[in-house]
């Protein structure tokens, strides 16, 4: 008998979280994906919901009596110097990234206690952990979704394991100013000691991984996915 689980993807449209829900579904897992667009795909374990999730606290529980899994994809990149930087950026980058994930598992708490145990995956950068010049207001609104990350762990522990993902530049939309054209592609890929940039797939096989039963002793943890830019140098 397969051992069939029910995981929230906020943020399931598109990129990252677009391909965590595949891998989930192709395991014949149950997913509630929520998106300001939705996906109109019909399958038979999956469910969209329409709804702005920093707008607004997610709560799910009309849709699951419990949840063995969350992850938050919504994310920015802003990349400017900080004389261009208004109050209202830093205060904007900090709801979408730090904000809307915490009053995501605010409203889901009791979903994520009611499973046997289940498991929340976050998105950081590799911009946090590595000084990068015009990464100030995302890398301080990722900051607090690592501190998040470990307190939070600490807090839900042993019930709820909170882990995330700290990625360099990764092909999906939300990179596309940094990757659209074969030369920007292409240096992009030189910074990396793998001489690569990251693949939307690549990353949710971490996050599924984060998600299922073999993380079952990880918590806490930030995991680099960033093709070596965050700690080597060649
Ligand atoms: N791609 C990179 O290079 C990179 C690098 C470092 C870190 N990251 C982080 O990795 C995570 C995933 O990034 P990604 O590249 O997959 O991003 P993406 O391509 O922009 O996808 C984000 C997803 O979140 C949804 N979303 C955005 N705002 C939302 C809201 N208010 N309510 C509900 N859904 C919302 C989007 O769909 P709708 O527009 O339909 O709502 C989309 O499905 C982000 O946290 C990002 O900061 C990415």
């Amino acid at each position: 008998m397969p051992d069939l689980k029910t995981f929230a993807v906020i943020g399931d449209s598109r990129g990252i979280g677009e391909a965590i829900r595949l891998q989930l579904l192709e395991r014949g897992h149950r997913v509630i994906g929520v998106s300001r667009t939705g996906v109109t795909t019909a399958h038979e374990n999956y469910q969209s919901l329409i709804f702005d999730a920093v707008a607004h606290p997610c709560d799910l529980s009309n849709f699951a009596a419990s949840l063995n899994g969350l992850v938050y994809c919504p994310g920015t990149i802003r990349l400017k110097p900080l004389k261009g930087l208004k109050r209202e950026h830093f205060l904007e980058e900090f709801d979408v990234n730090a904000l809307g994930a915490v009053q995501t598992l605010q409203s889901n708490a009791k979903l994520l206690q009611n499973a046997d145990a289940a498991s929340v995956v976050l998105f950081s950068t590799v911009a946090v952990q590595t000084g990068m010049p015009y990464h100030t207001s995302i890398a301080m609104a990722k900051g607090a979704v690592e501190g998040l990350t470990r307190s939070l762990a600490a807090e839900w522990a042993p019930k709820v394991r909170v882990n995330a993902i700290a990625p360099s530049l990764t092909d999906t939309s939300l990179a596309e100013p940094m990757l659209s054209n074969d030369a920007k592609r292409e240096a992009a890929a030189a910074r990396h000691p793998l001489q690569t940039v990251g693949s939307a797939a690549g990353l949710a096989s971490l996050a599924t991984w984060l998600l299922g039963s073999e993380a079952a002793f990880v918590t806490g943890q930030i995991y680099a996915a960033d093709g070596g830019i965050g700690s080597l140098r060649k």
